[in-house]
């Protein structure tokens, strides 16, 4: 068979065991945001590319950042180096970024021609540059460790492509979503298309395991969330290979402030089911562990105290699922620029010794 990658699983393969609740030796730990600003060397690399934006579009310099965090610390996973944004930016939406404003778009949606005008790109035509990096980054981490990749859901792309940036009121969606819901309707679909056809490309490219963000899906009603949100992120679910090269490739979903609602996202068709800070994981574990994988949550801010602290708080988090396996070690977001990494090392080698004892058989 004339396929890409050998059909091995990686050496350290926690990560996608335990994602499936299969056994392992210890918890395994990867972090969202690894690769960022709290590291020198992701500064110095993004100051040559000249900006954020440059280095999402250079695949040798992707590369690059993707493997720093795991030339300092032993994750148990790489993850794709590149923004949720940059599909809506292939959609041509115009994605740039003010320093220390955040992302913006030069042509949100406001009219309804442009909504009506909008479709799914091609991801190897104008997403070339994601997937030759997915491609260069599994060759370099030579199994290793598994690869993840990843997307926005459908319903927190669509937010940032209405408000056109990040929004504390949301202003724009909820008007639209309570105004004119076939018009939201309208973009979730394409976006529905645009997420599915992105991801299976990354799958096609050498993504082992693939991740949801639904940054924004916590703003909704209860109802809206399972409407607006959660629907069509099944329907990616749905659509996705649910194998590739002989391997499950295992799908987490991750709704930050979603606790309200665990039950349903277990539902929606994912192996694993990313919370924040806000849930306890005994409780999180109560309710759906028997089902899915758990992911997370330490709170991101315990990385801005010391060592000391931090150990305690892994200890807590590892405590809270308690034993057994199918837990993915994680914080409740993403990693702040203001924080140490000698409190990431910490964290990294505190959940591996710590988790031992509740993975030993009796
Ligand atoms: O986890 C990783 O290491 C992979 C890389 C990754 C980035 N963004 C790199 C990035 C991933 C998975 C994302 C996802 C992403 N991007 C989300 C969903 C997850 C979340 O955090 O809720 C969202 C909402 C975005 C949109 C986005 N991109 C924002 C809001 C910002 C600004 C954030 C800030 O702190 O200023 C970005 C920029 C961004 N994406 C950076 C990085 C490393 C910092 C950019 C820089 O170097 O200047």
């Amino acid at each position: 068979m004339g396929t890409h990658f050998p059909m091995t699983r990686p050496i350290n393969d926690t990560l996608l065991r335990a994602l499936l609740r299969q056994p392992t030796d210890t918890t395994p730990v990867w972090i969202m945001r690894q690769a960022g600003r709290y590291l020198p060397e992701y500064n110095q690399t993004r100051a040559r590319a000249g900006s954020f934006l440059a280095l999402c579009r250079n695949p040798n310099l992707a590369t690059e950042v993707t493997l720093q965090p795991l030339a300092r610390f032993p994750l148990d996973a790489a993850i794709l180096f590149s923004d949720i944004l940059v599909l809506p930016d292939a959609m041509g939406l115009g994605l740039y970024f003010v320093e220390g404003e955040g992302p913006k778009f030069e042509r949100p949606l406001r009219e309804e021609w442009e909504i009506r005008d909008l479709s799914a790109p091609d991801p190897d035509n104008h997403l070339r540059y994601v997937l030759d990096a997915v491609a260069q980054i599994r060759r370099a981490l030579d199994n290793q460790v598994p690869l993840i990749g990843f997307s926005g859901s459908p319903f927190t792309l669509a937010c940032y492509m209405i408000e056109g940036e990040a929004s504390r009121d949301f202003r724009w969606v909820k008007s639209m979503l309570y105004g004119r819901p076939d018009l939201l309707h309208r973009i979730l679909e394409v976006n529905t298309q645009a997420v599915t056809r992105y991801l299976r490309a990354q799958i096609e490219s050498g993504a082992q395991a693939i991740m949801l963000f639904d940054t924004w899906g916590g703003i909704l009603s209860s109802p809206a969330y399972r409407e607006f949100s959660l629907a069509y992120m099944q329907r990616v679910l749905q659509e996705l290979p649910r194998e590739w090269d002989g391997h499950i490739v295992p799908r987490i979903v991750f709704t930050k402030g979603g606790g309200l609602w665990l039950e349903a996202i277990a539902d929606c068709g994912c192996d694993a089911v990313g919370v924040d800070w806000t849930v306890e994981l005994d409780s999180a574990k109560q309710r759906i562990g028997h089902r899915v994988a758990l992911q997370g949550n330490l709170d991101p801010g315990v990385l801005l105290s010391n060592p000391d602290t931090v150990v305690r708080e892994v200890a807590r988090t590892l405590a809270a699922f308690g034993p057994g396996h199918g837990h993915v070690f994680n914080l409740g977001h993403g990693i702040t620029q203001w924080t140490p990494p000698e409190n990431v090392a910490a964290l990294v080698s505190a959940v591996h010794r710590e988790s031992r004892r509740y993975h030993n058989p009796g």
